[in-house]
């Protein structure tokens, strides 16, 4: 097998396919992760594919500041195709050794970019579990889209996954993040001094889990 740094990922060959052919964008999704691509009410959830570059990186710039102080500190390349493009492959690789899930979030109507959500750090055997990631738009903030998104993709991670545990840890000045996490059915289990290095500095988080209620029941407080 070809070491996974000069592997090309499937995705790349699915992109120049669907680019040639002129295949929307969710078919050539669903070819490469067929079953992730979720529907809710008012959004869709689909894996990000090679092609998404130009939409990812319009994201970062457009919300560069309002993601600044919850997210590492970033340097001029991050703002860059080339990188943008670097990640993509990586998230392929990863989302094909199950390591991880992403997922782009949608309108129902648009390609537009309003947020994203990951799961990563996949571990399977006596764990089952993983850690939680989203950012959403400044703009769009405020109307439930993180709530319902989240609400379909934890069922995905429990039900189809067959995860048992999602762990989420936010700064505790993130009322936000707070909010979303506890109406979604999270429980703080404690709290870890200069967890993590954000915009420069290590950031004490609260750590806060949800556990699987079991087959098909997931169903946190409705909010629309
Ligand atoms: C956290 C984030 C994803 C929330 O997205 P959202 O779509 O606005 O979330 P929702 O509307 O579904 O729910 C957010 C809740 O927090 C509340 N909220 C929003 N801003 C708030 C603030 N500054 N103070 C207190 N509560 C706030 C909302 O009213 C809502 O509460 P409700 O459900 O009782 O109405 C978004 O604010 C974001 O991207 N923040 C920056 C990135 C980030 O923090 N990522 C997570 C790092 S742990």
């Amino acid at each position: 097998m070809a070491h996974p740094a000069t592997r090309i990922p499937k995705a790349f060959e699915f992109a120049r396919l669907a680019e040639r052919l002129k295949l929307p964008l969710e078919l050539y999704a669903r070819a490469t992760y067929g079953h992730h691509n979720l529907t809710t009410g008012r959004l869709r959830l689909r894996p990000p594919v090679i092609d998404d570059q130009k939409r990812i990186l319009a994201y970062r710039l457009a919300n560069r500041e309002h993601l600044q102080p919850w997210e590492p500190e970033r340097d001029a390349s991050y703002y860059t195709l080339e990188t943008v493009e670097a990640q993509l492959t990586q998230i392929e690789l990863d989302m094909e050794a199950k390591s991880s899930l992403h997922w782009l979030i949608q309108p129902q109507d648009s390609e537009d970019v309003l947020g994203m959500c990951s799961f990563t750090n996949i571990v399977r055997g006596a764990f089952q579990a993983c850690h939680l990631g989203f950012s959403l738009a400044g703009t769009q903030q405020g109307k439930g889209y993180m709530h319902e998104a989240l609400t379909a993709a934890i069922a995905h991670v429990f039900e189809v996954q067959k995860l048992h545990r999602v762990m989420a840890n936010y700064q505790p000045d993130n009322l936000a993040s707070e909010k979303l996490l506890q109406r979604l059915g999270f429980e703080r289990e404690g709290y870890a001094r200069q967890y993590l290095n954000i915009n420069g500095a290590w950031v004490d988080h609260v750590l806060t889990s949800l556990i699987s209620p079991g087959a098909g029941t997931y169903a946190p407080h409705h909010k629309t």
